[in-house]
């Protein structure tokens, strides 16, 4: 929780590791600092080298304790990769009270009696996520607290993960000397950043395209309806270039960087302006003194097979639960995933929904770029915990059971 109207996010991606601190200025979140750098010690997401992860925190954290004059003592944290699931469960009770109104306490534990259920032995439960509560047959409630009734059911969502992989993760920041203060998805931790209420309610699905993971979340009436992680992203273009091209990766990287896109579909500026066809051009770019030839053409060629196959897997996914081309506020991308050019375009024609690219709000001082939305997000999602508090929300229906206190007290060194 914020210290002092401070408050510190820490985003552990395979390809870069983020960390961003703001702070309260005449009621309004801004920027006191953020820094980034390359990340080491992840596979698909997970932490599997406590060591390297751990060194790059706290070289991270004395740059932006050094920019900002403060000491961090405590982040929120994302938690990514495809051991990362959801799996429905539900849980029932009789209402305590002998007048029959509902209690915090009722819902705390029917929240807690839909944990039980068989999970494998080295995964846990990490959040729960209400769907609707029911009591005594009637369906559809959201917040049951103060309402009348014998039996109160929950059905919910349960995110699950590999219990060696969170332990990495927590142990990684522990032993960078901070607190946690949560640990939040990355897919919900993006969705916090640039998902609006009404999007959520209508029905909308955030794709996050990281370096070597593809996250994905739909919301629904306000509440998660799906969470799924693929193990696949924009680190995958880059190897594809570094093939196609026959050039080394940080080659490639820059070339994906500079000249890629997905599609050649052209506005109609680009078309009057292009007037030598661009796309079949001879693009020359030298590295230690080897040239690499490519035309644009060569480029989509590559990257746009790979994108699609990352689409289709989203798409399979939504149909899967049956919202193929059926969520009205569409498709919100984010991740640095989102930055090649026309990915827009070419999700919007294979997905058959509207599509944007994820802009963060909220955050005085913080760059337009989709790749912070994780980052943003989880110290946003301590904003709304706060204002949530000042207005007694959080006390009644907490959607998210966080049961991780606990569990970390478990680490703490
Ligand atoms: N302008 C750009 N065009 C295309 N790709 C880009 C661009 N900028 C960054 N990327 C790609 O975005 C990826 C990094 O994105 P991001 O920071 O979201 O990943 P990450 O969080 O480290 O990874 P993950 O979420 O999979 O663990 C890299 O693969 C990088 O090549
Ligand atoms: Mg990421």
């Amino acid at each position: 929780m914020a210290k002092g109207h401070i408050i510190a996010g820490l985003d552990i991606g395979t390809n870069t590791i983020k960390l961003l601190v703001i702070q309260k200025r005449n009621k309004e979140w801004e920027v006191l600092s953020y820094q980034e750098m390359p990340s080491f010690g992840l596979r698909k997401g997970a932490v599997v080298n406590i060591e390297e992860v751990s060194k790059n925190i706290q070289i991270l954290l004395s740059e932006v304790e050094r920019n900002s004059s403060k000491k961090i003592t405590s982040v929120f944290v994302n938690i990514g990769g495809n051991h990362l699931y959801i799996t429905p469960s539900d849980g029932i009770i009789s209402v305590s009270r002998a007048n029959q109104i509902i209690s915090q306490e009722d819902i705390d534990r029917v929240l807690q009696a839909t944990r039980a259920i068989n999970i494998p032995q080295n995964e846990e439960v990490l959040d729960v996520f209400s769907r609707e509560f029911i009591i005594d047959d009637q369906k559809g409630i959201k917040q049951p607290l103060g309402l009348r009734g014998i039996r109160l059911e929950a059905k919910v969502l349960l995110l699950c993960v590999f219990s060696p992989y969170f332990i990495n993760l927590t142990q990684a920041v522990l032993n960078s000397k901070l607190h946690i203060d949560d640990i939040v998805p990355s897919p919900l931790a993006a969705s916090e950043a640039v998902l609006t209420p009404q999007q959520k309610e209508l029905g909308v699905a955030l794709i996050d395209i990281g370096a070597s993971t593809t996250s994905l979340a739909v919301f629904e009436e306000g509440n998660l309806l799906h969470l799924a992680v693929f193990p696949i992203g924009s680190a995958n273009i880059t190897n594809d270039i570094a093939i196609g091209l026959k050039t080394e990766i940080t080659v490639a990287e820059s070339i994906k960087k500079q000249y890629g896109s997905c599609m050649l579909v052209k506005t109609d500026k680009e078309k009057k302006d292009d007037k030598t066809n661009v796309e079949k051009k001879k693009i020359e770019v030298t590295e230690n003194s080897c040239i690499v030839s490519f035309t644009k053409k060569d480029l989509v060629n590559i990257i746009e097979p790979r994108v699609s196959e990352i689409l289709d897997l989203i798409s399979k996914e939504l149909k899967k639960i049956g919202r193929q081309e059926l969520l009205p506020c569409g498709i919100v991308i984010t991740g640095g995933g989102a930055k090649i050019s026309k990915i827009k375009e070419l999700a919007k024609e294979q997905l058959k929904l509207p599509v944007q690219i994820g802009k963060v709000k909220n955050i005085l001082g913080l760059d337009e770029d989709p790749a912070l939305a994780t980052v943003a997000g989880l110290v946003l999602s301590s904003i709304d915990m706060e204002d949530g508090e000042k207005e007694g929300m959080m006390g009644g229906v907490k959607m998210i059971l966080n049961k991780l206190k606990k569990i970390l007290k478990a680490f703490v060194p």
